[in-house]
């Protein structure tokens, strides 16, 4: 079994003061079966690199841009993003897909991007609710998935995917852990057909994973971690679903 990864997106949530609470309780963490990971608003990356640097948390981004340094008003580059110590990168979270007109392309450019600099992709595929209801379900996240493996080839083996169902993210609505298992094998499946190392992958599960409903999620077998907004801005929350991932 792969050990658990719980990576908390905090999207535009942060504070200083807000984070150096939530920050040093992290920290103080010990003997969890699981690794965790935060990913803070850009702006703050510097302050939570000095905050963590020594221990077991590792630090990421939400974002990057698909392109290297240059005239790109407002973008951060992945480049960046590793000088300031960040493991990971989010790409193609829901939120950037659909506010933001994010492509898959583009999306898959960003993973490429960030491989390319060191940084572990964290690509982010998921139906929204009239998709499902549609039943495109697998057909939306291969779609979504498919350009990463055509953009990456066998690369593809160094990302992590999040399958996060639209529908439920910061909704309460949870998948069920049969839902999301279902769809987790489909991926790990679409990812064997690329490389041989998709057994070991980390294809983690987001949308609005609690407390209450973690351990469910965690036990089925192709879920090896969580990508979790809500719960992940307050520690007693994240560390009682990192506990859960026992
Ligand atoms: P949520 O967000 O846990 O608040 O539903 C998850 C995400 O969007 O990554």
């Amino acid at each position: 079994m792969l050990r658990p990864l719980l990576v908390g997106n905090w999207k535009m949530n942060a504070s200083r003061e807000a984070n150096s609470t939530l920050l040093a309780a992290l920290r103080e963490a010990r003997g969890l079966a699981c690794d965790l990971a935060v990913c803070p608003p850009t702006l703050f990356l510097g302050d939570v690199a000095a905050a963590l640097l020594g221990s077991d948390v590792a630090w990421g981004a939400q974002d990057c841009s698909a392109h290297e340094p240059g005239a790109y008003t407002g973008e951060t580059a992945a480049v960046m993003l590793k000088e300031f110590g960040c493991r990971y990168v989010i790409t193609g979270h829901s939120e950037r897909r659909t506010m933001h007109g994010e492509t898959d392309q583009l999306v898959a450019d960003k993973a490429k991007i960030a491989l390319a600099h060191g940084l572990i992709p964290i690509v982010c595929v998921g139906e929204t609710l009239s998709e499902r209801e549609a039943g495109q379900t697998h057909a939306v996240v291969m779609r979504q998935l498919s350009v990463v493996i055509h953009t990456l080839g066998h690369c593809v083996s160094q990302i992590i995917v999040a399958y996060e169902p639209v529908w439920a993210i910061g909704t309460g609505l949870t998948a069920t852990p049969e839902q999301a298992q279902e769809v987790h094998a489909l991926l790990r499946t679409q990812l064997a057909a690329a490389t041989a190392a998709a057994a070991s992958m980390h294809l983690l599960y987001g949308g609005s994973m609690k407390p209450d409903n973690a351990a469910a999620l965690l036990a089925q077998p192709d879920i090896n971690g969580g990508l979790i907004g809500g719960a992940a801005l307050k520690a007693a929350d994240f560390l009682a679903i990192a506990r859960a991932a026992q």
